[in-house]
């Protein structure tokens, strides 16, 4: 059976790549896959950069140095604005996408004035900021009940250096609106979004849907915006029907 191309897994904010842990097992049987730490998250010690472009060059630079010619890219949240910036700058490189609770518009007026809130927030208070507050953001209500997986969400974030999150704040604050893509996309490309994500809503998302031609939009119920760690039972049963198509 052909193989399909290797899947590059895109990690969101204020996150690394152990936030894929569920998706590990089932893609290892059946996929080549790639999970890696955005510059300055996790276990990678490099500065991160203050543009979202500055992420898809640690992308590009990683691609090349493992011989990867084409690839399936899924983006979370800020993983998916790297992974439309990826395919701005380097379509060549690109066969399929997976687009997971994202957004293409840049932010809004009011979305910079709140980044800016944030980064004095992270001044005063550091990561911990993050630790308190991230969670209600980033999961459904039924979610947070879920003990375990809040002291996990918490325990990847309480891991992140201040420097880095100030730099992806800004990177987020200010990257462009990548909307104009969206009619341009030429390869298989599949939405997913949690059910009760709050940050990039259905509704929102299945309208970047429908300006992909013959791309899939996909619902992961029970799920606020981690979608991924949320539901990886229903996130990994809708990425495997795709990866499967493309083979
Ligand atoms: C993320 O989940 O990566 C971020 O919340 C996205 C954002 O803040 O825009």
């Amino acid at each position: 059976m052909k193989k399909s191309n290797p899947l590059i897994l895109i990690h969101g904010f204020p996150l690394d790549s152990s936030m894929w842990k569920n998706q590990i097992n089932f893609l290892k049987e059946k996929y080549q896959f790639y999970t890696l730490d955005l510059l300055g998250f996790g276990e990678n010690k490099e500065k991160t950069p203050d543009s979202i472009e500055g992420f898809t060059e640690q992308i590009k630079t990683f691609i090349d140095k493992n011989f990867i010619k084409e690839a399936v890219f899924c983006g979370f949240s800020m993983g998916g604005y790297i992974t439309f910036a990826f395919y701005e700058l380097f379509p060549n490189n690109v066969s399929a996408l997976i687009f997971v609770d994202t957004r293409a518009a840049a932010d809004s007026e009011e979305g910079k004035k709140n980044r800016n809130i944030t980064l004095d927030l992270l001044e005063k208070e550091g990561t911990n900021y993050f630790v308190e507050n991230m969670p209600q953001k980033l999961m459904s209500e039924l979610s947070l009940k879920n003990e375990a997986l809040l002291n996990e969400v918490k325990q990847i974030i309480s891991k992140q250096k201040e420097e880095s999150l100030k730099n992806a704040l800004i990177a987020m604050r200010d990257r462009k609106d990548r909307k104009y893509l969206l009619k341009n996309i030429k390869v298989k490309t599949l939405f997913l979004c949690g059910e009760f994500d709050s940050l990039s809503p259905p509704d929102e998302m299945k309208s970047l849907s429908e300006m992909v031609e013959g791309s899939k939009f996909e619902i992961v119920r029970k799920s606020g915006h981690l979608s991924p760690m949320e539901n990886p039972k229903e996130f990994n049963k809708i990425v495997d029907k795709f990866l499967l198509k493309l083979k």
